[in-house]
């Protein structure tokens, strides 16, 4: 899978996206990213790419010119027959959340384009011209989209064939039957008094998986009861998570 980054600071997405299990992935030849410094494609004596906001206010806006030139260069840097479809993807918080659910979508396609924003934003006429998809990081603002670009980057990868090691893990994770994880434990049994459920050291794997989608309902009422709502449950479970909520309702 070929990721591109349009954006003003192409050293952060490289270095950042470099290590660990994506940068092996990249070294392994199963993705390639791509950052383009957006500067390169201005035609000021002093490679400024960005100006003024017509009707005043604060902040300076990056102008259309560079952009679309950028843009234009990494399309042509994609083979011809699959330049139409490729997704220019501009992360603004005015965008819609990034979710696993578009990690999956998004890990079909041979190849993504992300456009950064910097300052105020982006002339909405380059926007326009070259952007498919706004999305966002969350509701919060960040300075500039490079983080939120390597964010979404990292979850899509992950879920290309071979580059986890354990091709099933990826299967079994948080947001499976929209669930969060289960507690996960390591040596030692005992540590400082605490120790391990006894089930997990039973070795009785009907008891341990029924123990930890207990555990992962429990985790998601807790922490995200929003995601039940979509929960994908068995007559067992959807009975537990009743007994749960009863008990939460007594305890009020
Ligand atoms: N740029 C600034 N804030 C952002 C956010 N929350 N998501 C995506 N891009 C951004």
């Amino acid at each position: 899978m070929n990721f591109y980054v349009m954006t003003l600071f192409p050293d952060m997405v490289a270095r950042g996206l470099n290590e660990s299990i994506i940068g092996r992935a990249t070294e392994k030849g199963l993705l390639s990213i791509t950052a383009v410094d957006i500067r390169d494609f201005s035609e000021d004596k002093h490679k400024r790419v960005d100006d003024y906001p017509y009707g005043g206010g604060a902040g300076m806006v990056m102008a259309p010119g560079p952009v679309v030139r950028t843009c234009e260069y990494v399309k042509g840097l994609i083979p011809e027959e699959r330049r139409e479809k490729v997704k220019v993807i501009y992360l603004t918080p005015q965008g819609e959340v990034f979710t696993q659910k578009k990690a999956e979508e998004w890990a079909k396609e041979e190849d993504l384009i992300f456009l950064c924003g910097h300052y105020e934003g982006i002339d909405e006429r380059a926007l326009d011209m070259v952007v498919t998809d706004r999305v966002s990081a969350g509701d919060y603002v960040l300075t500039g989209g490079e983080l939120p670009a390597m964010m979404m980057i990292d979850a899509v990868s992950r879920l290309v064939p071979g580059v986890l090691n354990n091709e099933v893990s990826a299967e079994f994770e948080s947001f499976q039957d929209n669930l969060l994880e289960y507690p996960q434990y390591t040596r030692p049994e005992d540590y400082n008094g605490c120790r391990v459920p006894e089930v997990l050291l039973s070795g009785h794997h009907a008891n341990i998986e029924k123990w930890r989608r207990e555990q992962s309902i429990l985790r998601t009422l807790n922490a995200r009861p929003d995601l039940l709502e979509h929960a994908v449950l068995s007559k067992s479970e959807q009975k537990f998570l009743q007994e749960l909520l009863q008990r939460q309702e007594e305890g009020k």
